[in-house]
C-alpha cells in the first residue's frame, strides 16, 4: 500500500546557494578569505579550480532563475557579498555595480515568482578585516558588519522581506580556529574561537535589532549547522559527552538567538576553564532583546560521540569534553565521508519543539555531493541521479512525520539549486538539481530537478508505506 505525504500549505520548496560559491569574482571590490586562500594556494582545491568563475551566476542568473522555476522552486536563498556590495568597508560607501547586480537578481526572482531570501554572510569575511583587525576576534568588525547589514536592509527593503544573518557560523569557528580546514587555518585556538563565537552572536543580535527597527513586518533569522550528537551508550559519561557537544556546537547559537542568552551551563564551563569571552557591560541587554523570527537548520550528518579517556590538552579545546566514535552500523556518503542518517531530521525537529516551541524553522540546507556524476548520464544527456532523489525522499519522510506530530517546520531547501563551487573540493562533488558544465557553463536539469518540480507542484509525494522505518 502506498501513502501520499502531504506537506503543510504554503510550504517552502526551495534550494540554497551562496554568492562566493556561485557568482564568480568579476566586479568585486575586495577579496574575501576564501578568495585569498585560493589565490595563495590553488593546489588546495580540486583540480586547481577556484571561485574566480565558479558557476558564473553573475552572467547566468536570469536563465538560472528560469530553470529554478522549471524545477518547481517557490523559494531560493543565496548570499549577497559584503565584498561586492560595499566599496569602502570602513565608511560603508556602496558600490553601484554591486547594487545593480543584486537589484537585477531580485527582478529575475520576481519575474519567476520565486521568493528570494538574502543571507548576509556565508563564510566570506573580507580579507582586509582579517588582516587589519583579526576578523571576528575584533569588536570593530562587529560594528562594520552591522553597518553593512543596515545598508543592505535599507537598499532592498521594498523587495526582500526575509533575511538571514549568518550561514553556519560554527563552520567558521571549527574550520578557521579549531581544526584548520578553512582559511586562515588556525588550529587548536580554543580561546580565540570562543571570542569569535561571541562576536558572531553579538553581531547577529545587533543586526536583528536593526532589521526589526527598519521593517517590523519583515522576518530575520540565523542559519545554524546542526550535527546532532548521538552518544555511544547509555553510560552517563557518554551521555554527558553528547550533551556538551550539542551545547557548544549549536545550542550556543540557538539559545542565544531564541532565548536571548547563552545556555548557563555553557557559560559556567567556559568560565571555570578560563576561556570565557570578553564582553561589555551593555551586551547582556543587547543580546536579550533581539530574537530571531525563525531559524534555518542545515543538516547533513550526525555526530557520534563518546566520553574522552582523559587526554591532556595543552590548550583549551571543546574536544576535551567528548571524543568521536565510529558507529559500526553507519551508512556513508563515500564522496564526502559523511554519515547518511535521515532520522536525525526527525530527532532535530523533536528537539526544536521541546526547546524552542514558539520559533518556526525550516530545513535551510541538506544534500548529497556525488563525484563524477557523468557516469549516470543517460542517452539524452540527462544525469539520472536516483541516489539524490532517494536521499531527499528519506529525509522528507522523517521531516513529514515530525510535522505531523507538531513540528513547526515551514520549508525544505536543498543544497543546491545548481552545482556550486565548494571550499576545497571545488567541483569534485556535485550537489545541484541543475548540472553546470564548467567548459562552457551550459546548464542541464538532472532527473532530481524534474522530480522536485513534481513534489513542489503536488506539495508532497507518494511513498510505499513507511519504507524507511
Ligand atoms: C554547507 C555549506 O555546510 O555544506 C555550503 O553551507 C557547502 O557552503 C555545503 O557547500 C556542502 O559542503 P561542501 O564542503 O561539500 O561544499
Amino acid at each position: 500500500m502506498s501513502t501520499f505525504l502531504k506537506f503543510p500549505p504554503n510550504f517552502l520548496w526551495g534550494a540554497a546557494m551562496s554568492g562566493p560559491q556561485s557568482e564568480g569574482w568579476l566586479g568585486k571590490r575586495h577579496e574575501n578569505i576564501m578568495d585569498t586562500w585560493y589565490r595563495i594556494c590553488r593546489n588546495d582545491f580540486y583540480k586547481g579550480v577556484g571561485p574566480d568563475v565558479a558557476s558564473d551566476f553573475l552572467h547566468h542568473f536570469e536563465n538560472d532563475f528560469r530553470l529554478m522555476k522549471e524545477i518547481g522552486l517557490n523559494s531560493f536563498r543565496t548570499s549577497i557579498q559584503w565584498t561586492r556590495l560595499i566599496a569602502n568597508l570602513e565608511t560603508g560607501e556602496l558600490d553601484p555595480n554591486g547594487i545593480a547586480f543584486y537589484q537585477a537578481m531580485i527582478r529575475a526572482a520576481k519575474a519567476n515568482e520565486i521568493k528570494l531570501i538574502f543571507n548576509l554572510h556565508h563564510f566570506d569575511l573580507p580579507t582586509d578585516l582579517l588582516d587589519r583587525y583579526a576578523g571576528w576576534e575584533s569588536r570593530h568588525v562587529v560594528d562594520l558588519f552591522v553597518k553593512y547589514a543596515k545598508t543592505a536592509f535599507q537598499l532592498f527593503k521594498d523587495e526582500i522581506h526575509e533575511w538571514t544573518t549568518f550561514n553556519e557560523p560554527m563552520v567558521m569557528i571549527d574550520g578557521g580556529y579549531l581544526y584548520g580546514y578553512h582559511y586562515p587555518h588556525y588550529k587548536n585556538e580554543g580561546k580565540r574561537a570562543v571570542q569569535v563565537l561571541y562576536h558572531i552572536v553579538l553581531a547577529n543580535a545587533l543586526v536583528t535589532q536593526a532589521y526589526h527597527q527598519l521593517d517590523p513586518e519583515g522576518k530575520i533569522g540565523i542559519i545554524v549547522n546542526v550535527t546532532p550528537a548521538y552518544p555511544r551508550s547509555d553510560r552517563k559519561e557518554d551521555q554527558e559527552a553528547a550533551r556538551f557537544f550539542d551545547l557548544f556546537h549549536w545550542r550556543s547559537f540557538l539559545d542565544a538567538s531564541i532565548h536571548g542568552h547563552f545556555p548557563d551551563e555553557l557559560v559556567e564551563i567556559l568560565r571555570k576553564d578560563g576561556v570565557l569571552w570578553k564582553a561589555e557591560a551593555k551586551d547582556e541587554s543587547l543580546l536579550s532583546l533581539n530574537r530571531s523570527d525563525f531559524i534555518g537548520i542545515n543538516y547533513y550528518h550526525p555526530t557520534r560521540v563518546q566520553a574522552t579517556e582523559g587526554q591532556i590538552f595543552e590548550k583549551w579545546l571543546p574536544d576535551q569534553y567528548y571524543a568521536h566514535y565510529d558507529w559500526p552500523e553507519k551508512r556513508v556518503d563515500p564522496y564526502k565521508d559523511w554519515e547518511i542518517f535521515p532520522k536525525a531530521l526527525y530527532d532535530i525537529a523533536k528537539e526544536m519543539t521541546k526547546r524552542y516551541p514558539k520559533t518556526p524553522w525550516f530545513v535551510s540546507e541538506t544534500g548529497m555531493g556525488v563525484h563524477d556524476e557523468g557516469r549516470f548520464r543517460n542517452k539524452d544527456g540527462v544525469i539520472e541521479d536516483l541516489y539524490r532523489i532517494n536521499f531527499y525522499k528519506e529525509h522528507l519522510f522523517w521531516l513529514h512525520k515530525a510535522i505531523e506530530e507538531g513540528a513547526s517546520c515551514f520549508g525544505f531547501h536543498t543544497w543546491a539549486a545548481l552545482d556550486c563551487w565548494s571550499w576545497n573540493n571545488a567541483y569534485k562533488n556535485r550537489y545541484g538539481f541543475i548540472e553546470v558544465d564548467l567548459n562552457d557553463q551550459t546548464r542541464t536539469i538532472k532527473k532530481s530537478g524534474r522530480w522536485y518540480r513534481q513534489v513542489s507542484l503536488e506539495n508532497g509525494f507518494e511513498i510505499e508505506e513507511d519504507p524507511f522505518v
